[in-house]
């Protein structure tokens, strides 16, 4: 993928507690491709979709909360945000006009296919109830909204798991319907990334890792929190000598989809000739997770209890974000009204 000069835009969610789960899939590759990116010249923008998680979540205390989290475990893992533009979805009110804008050029039947609409309306008319019932207008424009967040920054790339790629899908049609009623390029049409966002690690119990599933490694538990999880991973009662196929280990599945390659082929081989007991690899699994994500706890720690700062990181993040953001809301308001 040739990153020269493009521009990467990630959006994340505030959601509670974060796992290891979510480190590994999300945040870590996140921040590395946005390494990558300004490394080729390019500009990483990331931000806190706040506005979007307005339809499920309206207790104000956890709405901040979860920001303010998901906030610090960025910046934490490697954000750095002097130079990648890290904010707030709600600082930038360039986002909400393009998305008024962006809802003339959207068929009303794309967002009644969108993945999140179309479930909560089967999980209705499966409960017998009227198929809209407890649905908002936040749930079904989400992909709109979305859009919004991508087109409005002329992002070229945008890394996202498996659930989102139809939303990134909707946004490049959105915009393409745009460049042909104009017949020119009024906005850049965008890619999904999503080889290695894809990951999942499975939790203790075999399951996806997730905190409905009460089975998670938390990412900024206590060393003994991370220890509990860890020795609580589901193993079976081989014998510890017999030789075993690694592939069929949940123990190994998570500690491939953690450790360093050389440990991984540790484990690997123990497991493979047998005498490397379960208990053995567990504690070679807390250890690797508390070295690597002990420094970043602390790190969260500080950012946390130093909130003011971040939130001013946030403030000033915006302003860079509505930088971006200005010309080409402009252009398309210019496009669209004919307004010099
Ligand atoms: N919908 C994304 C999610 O659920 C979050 C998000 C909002 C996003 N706006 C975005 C992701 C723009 C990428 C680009 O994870």
């Amino acid at each position: 993928m040739d990153l020269q000069n493009k521009i990467v835009l990630t959006g994340v969610k505030p959601t509670g507690t974060l796992h290891i789960g979510n480190y590994v899939g999300a945040l870590k590759p996140a921040i590395e491709l946005g390494h990558e990116v300004l490394a080729n010249g390019g500009k990483h923008v990331m931000f806190i979709a706040d506005y979007h998680a307005v339809n499920y979540l309206k207790n104000p205390e956890e709405m901040q909360q979860f920001t303010r989290q998901i906030a610090c475990a960025y910046l934490a893992c490697g954000v750095n945000p002097d130079q990648t533009i890290f904010y707030r979805q709600s600082d930038v009110p360039e986002v909400f006009e393009m998305t008024t804008l962006l809802t003339n050029f959207t068929p009303k039947g794309f967002m009644n296919k969108a993945h999140a609409y179309k479930a909560a309306v089967d999980k209705n008319v499966a409960k017998g109830e009227p198929a809209d019932a407890g649905i908002n207008m936040g749930l079904y424009n989400y992909p709109i909204l979305m859009a919004a967040d991508i087109l409005t920054y002329g992002s070229d790339y945008v890394p996202v798991g498996k659930d989102q790629v139809q939303h990134v899908e909707i946004t490049a049609d959105i915009a393409g319907a745009v460049n042909a009623c104009y017949g020119k390029q009024v906005l850049k049409i965008p890619q999904a990334i999503t080889q290695e966002f894809a990951a999942v690690l499975p939790g203790i119990d075999g399951r996806k890792m997730s905190k409905s599933y009460n089975n998670v490694i938390p990412l900024f538990g206590s060393a003994e929190e991370i220890k509990k999880a860890v020795m609580s991973i589901k193993t079976d009662s081989q014998d510890i000598n017999a030789p075993k196929n690694p592939e069929e280990i949940l123990l190994f599945q998570i500690a491939r989809g953690f450790c360093a390659p050389e440990l991984v082929q540790e484990i690997e081989e123990g497991l493979k000739k047998g005498g490397m007991g379960y208990g053995t690899i567990k504690k070679m699994l807390a250890e690797a997770i508390a070295t690597e994500l002990g420094p970043i706890h602390d790190k969260y720690v500080d950012y946390m209890a130093h909130y003011n700062k971040v939130e001013e990181m946030l403030r000033e993040g915006a302003q860079k974000a509505r930088v971006l953001a200005r010309p080409v809301l402009d252009n398309f308001k210019a496009t669209v009204l004919n307004q010099k």
